[in-house]
């Protein structure tokens, strides 16, 4: 419920709490509608502390009664928490509440889904299992007693005892309370073990209901994939003699790294090939990934408080792109992380979201599990790698595992580490911790008797709260080529310290073309004015994979913005570019396949925005439109070959080659489709054997306006598969064409099978229409007010997940005035609502106040 007035929370008020915790017990007496929860927890006062007030936090508990040292207390109880008189010598708090998971729909704390049992305690909601100082600097061991009649019961660490109805474990590492959790159901588990390289055998168990047995295989790989790489490369095994995962259908955000006891999304982990994509199979490889490698970056060592959110995100995010480069292609991870950085990240960082990757006030922390705070953190990590070299950061962070392990850090914890490692003075790289924004980087240069100077300038636009940027220290990988493309200079590391700065090559034979920003050296963005010539040469010559993608990236973008501004015809220099990199069997396929992408339509209308036009969204898909078509007939005659060199003749695996095969082959089918009219796609449809084939044909389909029989055909294969439902859903919203997106999304909200508490199914349907970029923004408003109502109905029910979809709105003011108002009334009507959630009400204030 709204408070009369929402607080905020400041980073520079951090005091630490006035008592330590020596252990927890809790026993769970489980019940649908009053599950008991008794803890029995040892504190004693903080040596370290000025402030030795009492107070637990709690929401939504019901207390039956509460003692220390045995003996009986009446706490002051409001709806944040409680105070009571304690002895200033240790002391046992004991207390017995009652919960209701069973109408726990906002999925954080203990809730139900699908008659299982499970928790979601990051990052405030172990305030709902039971009065406890719920925050990341309080760490303590747990003991846990579960008491139900379900066949698997369990929690984090060890199993240490169990009986008929009920079972304990013990997690002999402390941690704080976000890292609790429970499970409680009818689970089946696929089983595995890993031994470690000190050689202990590690049981390893992947939970999930019945039925879903054989979507398990995958991600099991992947985890003994993690582990072993968590050792060879960052030398950290782990530490209990069980690892769990679970897999639950109604879950906010993708899984969570909960010590000894993971619960996944079902859709971030369960996987097969008829019903998952390969895209949907590196992204669980990803997470799966990410969760086990939180538990060194997260859990051994965890944060101080949720300002220093990144050091775990930031970190974690870092090493499992590193795990992923080293398992596939380490260019196409790159270039998949640049265009997720720029059709996320970008936006949010250039827009009334805008935040530091260290925040210095929230109001609700669920609202700042960002793209910012996520992958920009990622890519200051892997700025601070690229400045002091592989092998400090291989010391720098041995000794961050050494020093910290067991504690609660912060940002400064984890640059002092760097700092005592390498030598190096890190003030100045830290403001890009506190600075928000992304920075611009402009290029001059100046040639004279053979000697090129590259001069760079950078410049960050006023974000909210933060009027004065100061220059940051940016990392500009460099190479030249000479004229005929040979490299004159290997790539060197460029340090941009000042607002502007010149780099001077002498001795060089010829003018060079430089090619700047390599492997995307920096999360900034380049300002560089190429002609398309100059862009095309690149395109065929560059050396560095990920510039030599972003030539042609560039390329197709002033295409599609002069197409849109001066109604120009695509020219020949991006199509016989990119005819020439489709022909070229040296590049691996998943690479070619990229090449034929283009930024996408939200992309192009920032770009227009950052000229100085309105982005008229009509017209971008036009554009694209036109585009497409004029592609698939210049490279026509390719396209018979594309298609027989992307046959794979072996079984299906969801791997870097066979994936990019799939990729190229499905690009190839939608260039088809624009001049067959969907003959082969209903043939690919047909054929299909795995979900990567059927959606792409399926996708060529109905984007020709064809299609209805396959469409229904596919939900009666899946109408049983919950997951391929989500995509049955989405696929049709995100395909509809602009003038249909809000009707179609309407209808299927009309469907029996959408359940909208599910948070899967609901950003399946409104998720895609927010994403439908023309569809979304089509003239009159109605995908807005459509938005709009669901969000309003889903507020009281699940706030996190509606705070996260506003962000649909966050770049309202790039567009012209009619959708402006339309938008603005929309975001108002939000904000207006009768006790409208923290969460909501922070992130439309936020968009509003733009
Ligand atoms: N900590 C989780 C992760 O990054 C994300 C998460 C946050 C999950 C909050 C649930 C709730 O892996
Ligand atoms: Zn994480």
């Amino acid at each position: 419920m709204r408070d009369a007035a929402p607080t905020t929370i400041y980073l520079k008020d951090y005091t630490p709490f006035g008592f330590l915790v020596d252990s927890v017990h809790l026993t769970f007496d489980l019940a649908a509608h009053a599950t008991r929860v008794t803890s029995r927890i040892a504190f004693r006062p903080n040596p370290d502390a000025s402030d030795h007030q009492f107070f637990l936090h709690g929401e939504e508990l019901k207390l039956i009664r509460a003692s220390i040292d045995g003996a009986t207390i009446s706490p002051e109880v409001t709806d944040k928490g409680l105070t009571a008189d304690v002895p200033t010598a240790p002391f046992i708090w004991e207390a017995v509440v009652e919960i209701d998971p069973g109408n726990n729909t906002a999925l954080e704390g203990l809730y139900m889904s699908s008659g299982m049992y499970c928790t979601q305690c990051e990052a405030e909601g172990f305030r709902k299992i039971t009065f406890y100082p719920d925050r990341p600097d309080v760490m303590s061991t747990f003991t846990v007693r579960i008491k139900g009649d379900l066949p698997v019961l369990l929690s984090n660490g060890n199993p240490s005892d169990q009986g008929e109805g009920w079972a304990e474990w013990v997690d002999p590492w402390p941690k704080p309370a976000y890292l609790f959790a429970l499970v409680a159901g009818e689970l089946v588990a696929h089983s595995d073990h890993f031994t470690t390289m000190s050689g202990r055998d590690v049981v390893l168990n992947l939970w999930v209901r019945p039925g879903d047995e054989g979507k398990c295989a995958f991600g099991m790989e992947a985890l003994k994939k993690s582990m072993k790489w968590d050792e060879d490369v960052y030398g950290r095994e782990y530490d209990l003699d069980v690892f769990n995962i679970v897999a639950v259908d109604d879950f906010n955000m993708g899984a969570m790294e909960n010590k000894g006891l993971n619960i996944f999304n079902s859709s971030a982990v369960l996987a097969s090939p008829e019903t998952s994509t390969d895209m949907n199979f590196e992204r669980i490889e990803a997470i799966i990934a990410h969760e086990y490698f939180h538990n060194w970056t997260g859990n051994r060592i965890t944060c101080r408080d949720w300002f220093q959110l990144c050091l775990k995100e930031g970190l974690t995010v870092f090493r499992d792109a590193q795990f992923t480069s080293d398992m596939r292609s380490a260019p196409v991870k790159r270039i998949h992380d640049a265009i997720d950085l720029r059709a996320r990240q970008f936006p949010e960082d250039n827009g009334p979201l805008s935040h530091p990757v260290r925040p210095e006030s929230f109001q609700e922390i669920n609202n700042f599990y960002t793209s910012t705070i996520y992958e920009k953190g990622a890519e200051i990590i892997g700025m601070l790698k690229t400045l002091v070299g592989d092998d400090s950061y291989a010391k720098a962070l041995d000794l961050y595992f050494e020093r910290h392990d067991g504690q609660a850090c912060t940002i400064e914890d984890w640059l002092q580490v760097f700092e005592d490692a390498t030598g190096r003075d890190l003030s100045q790289f830290k403001r890009w911790y506190s600075q928000s924004g992304t920075p611009r980087l402009g290029v001059s240069e100046d040639w004279a008797d053979g000697t090129y100077t590259l001069t760079l300038r950078q410049r960050t636009e006023p974000t909210p709260g933060q009027d004065e940027k100061l220059p940051q220290v940016i990392p500009v990988a460099v190479g030249l080529l000479g004229p005929n493309g040979d490299e004159l200079r290997e790539t060197e590391i460029l340090e941009l310290t000042e607002a502007e700065q010149s780099f001077v090559f002498s001795g060089l034979p010829a003018k060079p073309m430089a090619s700047i920003l390599r492997g995307f050296s920096a999360p900034v963005i380049l300002e560089q004015d190429h002609s398309d010539a100059e862009r095309a040469f690149l395109l065929a010559h560059d050396t560095d994979p990920f510039n030599r993608w972003q030539a042609g990236r560039s390329l197709v973008q002033d295409t599609l913005l002069r197409m849109i501004t001066q109604d120009a015809t695509p020219g020949a220099d991006y199509l016989d570019g990119l005819l020439a990199v489709l022909l070229d069997a040296d590049l691996d396929a998943a690479y070619r396949a990229l090449m034929l992408g283009l930024p996408t339509q939200s992309e192009l209308a920032a770009a227009l925005h950052e000229q100085g036009h309105t982005p008229d969204p009509m017209a971008i898909w036009t554009a694209i439109e036109t585009l497409r078509q004029t592609t698939a007939q210049h490279v026509q005659d390719l396209l018979p070959r594309l298609h027989s060199e992307t046959v794979v003749d072996e079984p299906y695996a969801p791997d870097a080659q066979q994936s990019g095969k799939r990729a190229l082959g499905g690009a190839a089918l939608a260039l088809t489709t624009r001049l067959d009219g969907g003959a082969m796609a209903a043939q690919a449809y047909t054929r299909a054997d795995n979900m990567t084939q059927q959606l792409g044909a399926l996708s060529c389909l109905l984007r020709a306006g064809k299609g209805k029989e396959e469409l229904s055909a596919f939900y009666d294969q899946w109408r049983h598969d919950r997951l391929v439902m989500d995509k049955w859903f989405g696929l049709q919203v995100s395909l509809a064409a602009p003038d249909a997106a809000a009707q179609t999304a309407r209808t299927l909200t009309e469907h029996a099978d959408f359940n909208w508490k599910n948070p899967n199914r609901f950003r399946a349907v409104m998720g895609a229409l927010a994403m439908n970029h023309a569809g979304f923004h089509a003239a009159g408003g109605a995908g807005y007010a459509l938005l709009a109502d669901w969000l309003v109905r889903l507020d009281p029910v699940n706030p996190q997940t509606t705070a996260r979809m506003c962000s649909a709105f966050q770049t309202w003011k790039r567009y012209d005035a009619d959708r402006q108002a339309l938008i603005k009334t929309q975001l108002q009507r939000i904000a207006n609502t009768p006790d409208l959630s923290r969460d909501t009400t922070e992130m439309i204030s936020r968009i509003l106040n733009a």
